[in-house]
């Protein structure tokens, strides 16, 4: 994610970007820029870090002009740096781009360009644009952008500001979101809602696949074919601050409706067909993958717990042995890390002290470390060996969401990559699992679409004072999770453990009516989950199951059932951990809890 903004008018174009920028910084804030078109030229200023150092930059050099574009950067192609920042130009400096979202042939464009003698600059996906469009320009900016768009895949927004022609902006949606604001005599252009706010409540939402032309006092709309396209405006009612979460009351709930999109992306560009897997920032070979002897995943919270499904599919697929741990147990207890273990840390920020400090000493032992981040340029990506980017774009709620889905997306693609490396994977069977996750946020989606019987059955846990949840394997990491969303927002007493496990103590815990929560999609452990789920029913609990949609069995055993679409099993934790999401989310709701920030906790804990 990273947001867009676009000003053209008659007023000072810098502040009102600027302005715009702070309000979209949620989206993204590793670096900014600007860039302002005056006397036939565009000019850029842009620096690496948090808008502030663009506002002083502009305090030192100001840019005049009334018409302009802006950018505050999430990356995901490029460490956060100067160079890397947007706007982008050509050579020239006349075509100026900005863009959020992810050009997936950027290489092969890069290498094409490269070869007719243009120079690239930065490591971003979004300059390749810049250079396209220069190609293609012919005296219209309008038509240089479409055939220049027409070469790019990939779900991206694009900007496009040309020193020619400063009566103009255009831009392209293509799937990453973009709204038009109308002034009194200036246009507007912003990834979201809340941008546009302190200047207009008049909007136009730009559809997919469709271009758009910003005039003083005009905006055309047409597909990429060059079809006008006829579209009312809205006028929205919501406060900056409603906008700014998408309309959602909380992070949380825009951050659980985003899933689907996000393991898009996360999934974007990496399988180029069904048995071959690019990782962009995993260099690992067939000879380091053939005699992996070990691998350790290391984490804390809710990456920890991504880590549980890594393991399992680590040992299942590769059949390598691997262990998951706490980062500050892993530290503390001299591990037999040796060279030529892979060691995969996991960390949404990419700044957890723990995870930091297991991933340093792993790598003293002479490990190899790989991070899952989803923060690009965080410590832990900078110091690993390799990086596998989550791409969850920035996850503002403490509670751990979107960015849980894709470190298991991420995971089940380096499982992937590794199985071909080594050979460990039979063809028909990862035939069958890549194409099973392509599906994946189709099916999340669904889940997403019928939330009511979660917000049913919130209402009737909301006064509990204890919820234990239930597992096996792959069950059982998730229910780790589903008990730990529960706890940090709804401050209810839960906990989590093996299935089989309950029987030796905590079902002493158990009375009338304590609900229990049992996953319940393993079908080589099925039965056995069955049993357990007969001992706790055996002594009054309410059994709340989360089953496949067609399991035809389950309504015998359990109170309540959230169904969730079948899927390979391996691949289950991403659907199944969807409704206990919304269960804790809905129960703290119910309770009437600060769901973005739970007391005591913290986003990222970057001490001890
Ligand atoms: C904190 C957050 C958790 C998160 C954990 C690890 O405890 O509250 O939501 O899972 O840190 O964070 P990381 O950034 O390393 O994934």
């Amino acid at each position: 994610m990273c947001g867009i903004m676009g000003y053209i008018g008659d007023r000072p174009a810098a502040p009102i970007l600027l302005d715009g920028l702070a309000r979209l910084e949620y989206r993204g804030y590793d670096s900014a820029g600007v860039a302002v078109a005056h006397n036939g030229t565009v000019a850029v200023r842009k620096a690496a870090g948090k808008l502030a150092r663009l506002r002083e930059m502009l305090e030192r050099e100001p840019l005049p002009g009334t018409v302009g574009i802006g950018h505050t950067r999430w990356a995901t192609h490029g460490q956060p740096t100067d160079t890397n920042a947007h706007p982008h130009t050509d050579e020239s400096g006349r075509f100026v781009v900005i863009h959020n979202g992810i050009i997936e042939n950027f290489l092969p464009l890069r290498e094409e360009l490269a070869a007719r003698g243009h120079r690239l600059r930065s490591d971003t996906d979004t300059e390749v644009l810049a250079h396209l469009i220069e190609e293609e320009y012919r005296g219209d900016i309008v038509e240089a952008t479409r055939r220049a768009v027409s070469r790019a895949a990939g779900a991206y927004a694009l900007v496009v500001l040309c020193a020619h022609e400063p009566g103009r902006i255009v831009a392209v949606r293509m799937i990453s979101p973009l709204v038009v604001g109308f002034g009194e005599g200036e246009m507007l252009l912003a990834s979201d809602i809340p941008a546009l706010l302190p200047h207009t409540r008049d909007v136009l939402v730009v559809e997919d696949g469709e271009l758009v032309v910003l005039t003083r006092d005009a905006v055309r709309v047409e597909t990429l074919e060059g079809r006008p396209v006829a579209r009312q405006r809205l006028h929205v009612t919501w406060t900056a601050e409603q906008a700014e979460r998408g309309g959602f009351p909380h992070f949380m709930l825009k951050e659980i409706y985003e899933q689907p999109r996000a393991l898009q992306e996360t999934l974007m560009g990496r399988l180029d067909g069904p048995d071959s897997v690019t990782l962009e920032g995993v260099h690992l070979d067939a000879a380091f993958a053939r005699s992996l002897e070990k691998v350790w995943i290391t984490a804390c919270g809710t990456a920890y717990h991504a880590g549980l499904v890594g393991r399992y599919l680590f040992e299942r697929v590769l059949r390598v042995a691997t262990e998951a741990d706490y980062a500050h147990e892993l530290r503390y207890r001299d591990p037999l890390v040796e060279p030529g273990h892979l060691v995969v840390a996991i960390s949404q920020s990419g700044e957890t002290a723990d995870t930091l400090a297991a991933a340093r000493l792993c790598r003293s032992r002479g490990a190899r470390v790989l991070a899952v981040t989803n923060v690009v340029g965080s410590t832990l990506s900078r110091e690993a060996d390799d990086v596998l980017y989550t791409r969850a774009g920035p996850e503002i709620a403490v509670a751990s969401t979107k960015a849980y889905l894709t470190m298991l997306v991420g995971q089940v693609l380096l499982t992937l990559h590794l199985a071909r490396l080594r050979g460990a994977l039979a063809a028909e069977a990862t035939r069958h699992l890549v194409e099973e996750l392509t599906l994946l946020p189709r099916k999340v989606q669904e889940v997403l679409n019928h939330p009511a019987p979660v917000e049913a059955l919130a209402r009737e846990i909301a006064c509990c004072e204890h919820v234990y949840f239930i597992g096996r394997g792959l069950d059982y990491a998730v229910a780790m999770e589903g008990s730990l969303k529960l706890k940090e927002i709804s401050y209810i007493h839960s906990e989590a453990m093996p299935a089989g496990e309950l029987k030796h103590g905590t079902l002493a815990l158990v009375t009338p009516g304590t609900p229990v929560v049992v996953v319940l999609t393993q079908r080589h452990v099925y039965e056995k989950t069955i049993s357990g789920l007969q001992e706790v029913k055996a002594r009054g609990a309410r059994v709340i199951a989360v089953a496949y949609e067609d399991d035809p069995e389950i309504e015998k055993h359990a109170d309540r059932v959230l169904r969730v679409p079948r899927t390979h099993d391996f691949l289950s934790p991403v659907v199944s951990m969807v409704p206990l999401q919304l269960l804790a989310y809905w129960v703290a709701r119910e309770r009437g809890h600060d769901i973005d920030q739970p007391r005591n906790l913290a986003k990222s804990v970057t001490v001890e």
